[in-house]
């Protein structure tokens, strides 16, 4: 309590002195991927921003203190016990990854019993809280806990669609990893357009764009589907250990920087699932536009391959399953 005390006089004096102008709330801060978030977190965002740390879990606060003797210009606090209200005071970005993670044998679906209600008692408190925020929701699964956020929000009347992003970013770079083994090349070098949804069959990578490389058939199919299993791969090699952290973590803090750009009018462009207007599902992931005021273009993905074209038709099915999923979650209670 009084550890709290002290956070919160130091951030009002930072706030005084102008020294805070924007902050970024990390709801599930104390997890595998919370953590190495926090770090990452800590290490790129601009000067001026402040990371709040909300878990349920007790050590919360001494994650942030551990945090914030690393030198950079980006202050910390954290906050645990059942209320994240503290941490979400005046967010501009709120990153969710809040929840339980798979072990062998789990698919994403199996994570909806327990991560559907944290989602919605979460996103009651961001509706209350910061409802102009920008969110990022990483928890899975990712088809449907985003469909949960917007109904949660609507039924609040402050759903803003331009605003709130299913992270997708992993199956992104994911891709560039991949391609980037088989073909030799810089995986930096290489850009990946992931559209669609966030598991399984639903992630469809693009490869037919791919610049700078050629693939066969074989390549393709094979590529394709470890890119769609690939959070499976680490799911086993952890052997019930949970589920991809660190490279969820750096993409996440990619996805976070991104609408950092944006918010700050730069050009920003990311893959991620979004309410946009898509013919194919109510959310879809593609390729989007950010600026200060969230979402300004749904840009088209191109011409598909024959491959693509049948798997995205493959999907749609399974995709719009999991979105009314989250939709009937919400509505049916
Ligand atoms: N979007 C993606 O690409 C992607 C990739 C990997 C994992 N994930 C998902 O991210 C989620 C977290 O994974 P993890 O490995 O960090 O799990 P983890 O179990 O290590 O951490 C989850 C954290 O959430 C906390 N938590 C649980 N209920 C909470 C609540 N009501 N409020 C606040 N905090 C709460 C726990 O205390 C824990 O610290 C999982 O749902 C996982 O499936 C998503």
């Amino acid at each position: 309590m009084v550890y709290l005390r002290f956070v919160q006089a130091e951030l009002k004096n930072n706030l005084k002195r102008g020294e805070i102008m924007k902050k970024l709330a990390l709801l599930g801060g104390a997890g595998g991927i919370g953590q190495p978030l926090g770090l990452l977190l800590k290490n790129s965002l601009p000067q001026g921003w402040h990371l709040s740390l909300y878990d349920i879990a007790p050590v919360t606060p001494g994650v942030a203190k551990d945090l914030s003797h690393i030198p950079t210009p980006v202050s910390c606090d954290g906050f645990a016990g059942e209320d994240p209200s503290e941490a979400l005071k005046d967010a501009d970005i709120v990153l969710i990854t809040a929840g339980v993670a798979r072990k062998p044998g789990m698919d994403r679906a199996d994570l909806f019993k327990i991560n559907a209600g944290i989602i919605k008692n979460l996103i009651e408190k961001v509706a209350t809280v910061c409802p102009d925020a920008f969110v990022g929701i990483i928890t899975n699964p990712v088809n449907t806990t985003v469909a949960i956020a917007a109904e949660v929000l609507k039924k609040h009347g402050v759903y803003n669609k331009a605003k709130l992003f299913g992270v997708t970013t992993l199956d992104v770079i994911r891709s560039k990893t991949f391609i980037g083994e088989l073909k030799g090349k810089n995986p930096a070098d290489l850009d990946v357009t992931v559209i669609g949804g966030h598991s399984g069959v639903t992630i469809l990578p693009l490869l037919s764009q791919v610049k700078g490389v050629e693939f066969s058939d074989e390549e393709i199919a094979s590529l394709t589907h470890r890119i769609q299993n690939a959070g499976t791969e680490v799911v086993e090699a952890k052997a019930g250990g949970g589920s991809a952290t660190l490279s969820m973590a750096e993409a996440a803090c990619r996805f976070a920087n991104a609408i950092v750009k944006g918010m700050n009018g730069e050009d920003s462009t990311l893959c991620a699932y979004v309410e946009g207007g898509s013919p194919h599902a109510r959310f879809f992931a593609q390729p989007v536009k950010v600026g200060p005021e969230g979402v300004t273009d749904v840009l088209d993905y191109g011409a598909l391959s024959d491959f693509e074209k049948k798997t995205l038709e493959e999907m749609l099915e399974t995709l719009q399953g999991n979105v009314s999923k989250g939709e009937e979650f919400v509505n049916n209670q």
